[in-house]
């Protein structure tokens, strides 16, 4: 598909994998993007993952027809975009491999040596005689050795992984011509789960940018943004900053019900309190990918499970690890909790909510047993407190 007078997408929709990286789930799919630039030099920005490696070639004859690739740039190193280097260089031996000092090392430890290869470095350039790529280094959006190709005539940036999204290009690959609402839940669930240990990393990328006209942004996920691509700037900008949007995400665990019975108590309160946006979900019911979409979309976090083994219920463990992994700060953060004959999981949400400019928001609920009515007017109490709060705007 032609994007400008020399640019083309190449890229193809993966509909079959049932989880990105062997984790995510895709109930959309998910699209591995490619692009060509053309000037009398040919250059094809990023692969695709190897499955397609076909069907990618029949596109890039389609775009160029029987001329030759000149250069590969590698903007991302992750086999989703890197997986046909080997066949690429099998197809076209002397294809020049373009990348920074990281990216060649990863591709000849992934792929092995062989053909000639392009160090550039930041702010470097490319002439493509009709085209000019300049190269920004942007480390760890997503891997140490991602970098970022502005094609400085068309103003467009091929941005690797950075304003990337779940979710298939069906028909069409251009904002304009997509009905684009189901990328952006997707695009916060891909940012949290893949890119939000980095936050202080894209930050760094923005500033980078800023000050750079942009007609569109070519990301290796998801739509190519024109109309619509200051709403996904704003959008990586807020989720790498850890501002959340009032609301609350609220995540329980619960073996017999009866925390269960306290997590809905919780959920009144938020009611009563006025607060309409809040997600709720339980522990083994949601996954994991999107309590931590959740959690990094809301401003509110109420965490609340059962003692086990004298510490946490282990799926409770996993979100509080999947959280501290991604250094999710700056929330408002209730909790509650139950336990037999020895608490110990109100102890460690706490100790979570004492971390990375977290705000412990009212008073702690742990229930000892079964439910009762004074349990739920305790988690009423604490839903209400977070809905105050978070409506308050402190
Ligand atoms: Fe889409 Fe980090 O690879």
């Amino acid at each position: 598909m032609k994007l400008t007078d020399h640019i083309w997408y190449v890229g193809v929709n993966d509909r079959d994998k049932e989880r990105f990286e062997g984790l995510w789930p895709l109930p959309y799919g998910v699209s591995y993007n490619s692009y060509i630039v053309a000037g009398d030099k040919v250059a094809l920005i990023d692969t695709v993952d190897n499955r397609f490696f076909s069907q990618f070639v029949e596109q890039v004859k389609d775009a160029i027809g029987e001329r030759k690739i000149d250069y590969l740039i590698i903007n991302h190193m992750e086999p989703d975009h890197s997986g046909s280097i080997a066949l690429l260089r099998q197809w076209m031996p002397d294809v020049c491999i373009v990348g920074n000092r990281k990216t060649l090392s990863m591709v000849e430890g992934y792929y092995g040596q062989g053909g000639p290869t392009l160090e550039v470095t930041q702010g470097s350039t490319l002439d493509l005689e009709g085209a000019r790529l300049q190269f920004t280094l942007t480390p760890m959006v997503h891997w140490p050795e991602t970098m970022m190709t502005l094609e400085t005539e068309s103003h467009t940036l091929f941005s690797g992984d950075a304003f990337g999204c779940f979710g298939t290009l069906d028909g069409a690959v251009v904002d304009t011509d997509l009905d684009t609402a189901k990328y952006w839940p997707e695009m916060v669930r891909y940012y949290s789960n893949i890119v939000g240990k980095y936050g202080a990393q894209v930050q760094m990328a923005l500033r980078k940018l800023s000050g750079v006209h942009l007609e569109r942004i070519c990301s290796t996920h998801g739509p190519v943004w024109t109309d619509q691509l200051q709403e996904v700037v704003k959008t990586y900008n807020r989720l790498s900053l850890y501002e959340g949007e009032p609301g609350v995400c609220l995540v329980y665990g619960t073996m017999y019900g009866h925390t269960g019975r306290m997590a809905e108590a919780v959920a009144e309160g938020l009611a009563q309190g006025g607060l309409k946006r809040f997600a709720m979900h339980k522990l083994g019911h949601s996954d994991p990918s999107y309590i931590i979409a959740d959690a990094f979309r809301y401003k509110g976090l109420v965490l609340g499970a059962p003692t086990y083994n004298n510490g946490l219920f282990p799926l409770m463990q996993q979100i509080v690890d999947d959280l501290q992994g991604r250094v999710l700060k700056n929330r408002l953060i209730g909790v509650f909790g139950s336990f037999s004959w020895a608490g110990q999981a109100v102890k460690h949400l706490q100790a979570f909510a004492a971390q990375n400019g977290n705000t412990l928001v009212g008073e702690p609920v742990e229930m000892k047993q079964g439910f009762a009515a004074a349990d739920g007017d305790r988690g009423r109490a604490l839903g209400r407190a977070m809905a105050e709060r978070i409506l308050s705007g402190k």
